[in-house]
């Protein structure tokens, strides 16, 4: 089975006119790399909360790793997904780095919870801040904490929304560098064409809530849809 399955996926907000995403089919398995990539408004975030089970369908079904998502299984999704959002002041919790990222660790002895959560710090090179507040760190510093508090739920699949937004040159290529070095899948939303092209084997390219290319970085016709919309 396959860990993501959409079918006929589409979302509506509430007070919204027409689907933020519509009719959308995809398929999407283990250790993939999925870049989502469209103008501003053309679904890209809505798509990643609907994954997260953040949002619920208003048609179509998504299953993710065999579960359908509804109000029933959305906890259980939850727990199988990392979402970072592209403001990633507001996900933390704790007020330092280190509470925070013991805060997603839900198993072993207070010690245990602590090793796994300093070791997740050393990952993202924030071990020497863990005992700061993660409000008080430079922009590149906050999004590799962020990142561990999410990675600390050891989730199946990472979703992303403009990872690198914010960041300078340094900052994204140490963020680039943690997220090559991650087994699980990856689903990230961006501008960035570092970020395309060093993650990414599949792009997803979003217009009116619709997936008009679905495929391989390197084709002629990804090429010209990153050449309009990447910076
Ligand atoms: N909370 C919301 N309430 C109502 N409409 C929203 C909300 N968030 C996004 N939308 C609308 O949904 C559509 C898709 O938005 P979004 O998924 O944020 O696109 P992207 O991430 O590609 O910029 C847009 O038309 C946007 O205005
Ligand atoms: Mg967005």
């Amino acid at each position: 089975m396959s860990l993501i399955l959409a079918e006929k996926l589409s979302y509506t907000f509430p007070n919204g006119s027409k689907p933020a995403v519509s009719d959308i089919s995809f398929t999407a398995e283990a250790g993939e790399r999925i870049a989502l990539i469209g103008h501003n408004a053309s679904g890209k975030s809505t798509l990643l909360m609907l994954i997260a089970g953040l949002l619920l369908p208003s048609k179509g079904k998504l299953t993710i790793a065999d579960m359908e998502l509804s109000r029933k299984t959305q906890t259980a999704i939850r727990k199988k997904t990392g979402i970072l959002f592209s403001q990633v002041e507001y996900q933390f919790i704790m007020p330092d780095c280190l509470n925070d990222t013991m805060l997603s660790i839900r198993e072993g002895t207070p010690e245990e919870r602590k090793d796994r959560a300093m070791r997740l710090l050393e990952k993202v090179m924030i071990a020497d801040e863990a005992e700061q507040n993660p409000l008080a760190l430079s922009s590149g510093q906050m999004k590799r904490a962020a990142l561990a508090s999410v990675l600390a739920k050891d989730p199946s699949l990472l979703l992303l929304d403009e990872p690198l937004a914010n960041l300078d040159k340094p900052s994204s290529d140490s963020v680039i560098e943690i997220l090559q070095s991650l087994s699980i899948a990856i689903i990230f939303a961006t501008h960035a064409r570092l970020a395309l092209e060093s993650l990414a084997n599949r792009v997803m390219v979003l217009e009116g809530g619709n997936i008009i290319y679905d495929g391989s970085p390197k084709t002629r016709q990804a090429t010209q849809f990153c050449r309009h919309i990447l910076l």
